[in-house]
């Protein structure tokens, strides 16, 4: 299945840009890795990974645009926080442009940027992939990737708290799927 996904790399590549691109292709491989050590199928974590940011258009309006067109309308949360956009395009991309059906695959790329109560092996792995790639260089990435590759709960709940500090720091707005989420990993390892 992620042959047929990296056919359309040069049209991702031209939506997202190159930076971005190989971002995508680095959580791709830590996807790879992560769904080896926790038995998840290791083609769907590739064509999550990849992915996951296929609609992250860089001007915004435009990307609001795109998401009109495609139903998503911009008011509530996503006017809130504009930067949860593209993942809800991004699962409605997979399957529309790029012919993914697996409801899995489609939940790991809608829920990679606020999580969720709950979350499927595949969805936390897309999910921290994205945090703790090798390029990633924040406070706590070590503790993080350390985290991931020993248990996927304590990495969920380590990284919802650190977003939710920095977002509350800056004064940003957070979805309620993400304190939702927060709260439902901080049952699971307590
Ligand atoms: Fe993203
Ligand atoms: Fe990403």
């Amino acid at each position: 299945m992620i042959e047929d996904i990296l056919k359309y790399s040069d049209e991702i590549k031209d939506r997202i840009g190159e930076k971005r691109f190989l971002h995508t292709l680095r959580v791709k491989d830590t996807a790879i890795e992560l769904a080896k050590i926790y038995s998840v199928d290791e083609d769907k974590a590739a064509v999550a990974g990849l992915l996951h940011d296929c609609a992250k258009i860089r001007d915004v309006n435009l990307l609001k645009e795109e998401a009109q067109e495609n139903g998503l309308k911009v008011e509530g949360d996503f006017e809130k926080a504009p930067q949860i956009i593209h993942s809800y395009l991004g699962s409605l991309f997979a399957e529309k442009l790029y012919n993914v059906h697996d409801e899995d695959i489609l939940n790991a790329i809608k829920y990679h940027t606020t999580g969720r109560e709950n979350m499927s092996s595949l969805e936390k792995i897309i999910f921290l992939a994205d945090s703790i790639e090798p390029m990633r260089n924040f406070d706590g990435v070590i503790k993080l990737r350390e985290l991931s590759y020993k248990d996927l709960d304590e990495a969920m709940y380590f990284s919802l708290n650190s977003t939710i500090k920095m977002l509350a720091e800056k004064n940003i707005y957070i979805v309620p799927e993400t304190l939702y989420a927060r709260n439902f990993y901080r049952e699971m390892v307590n």
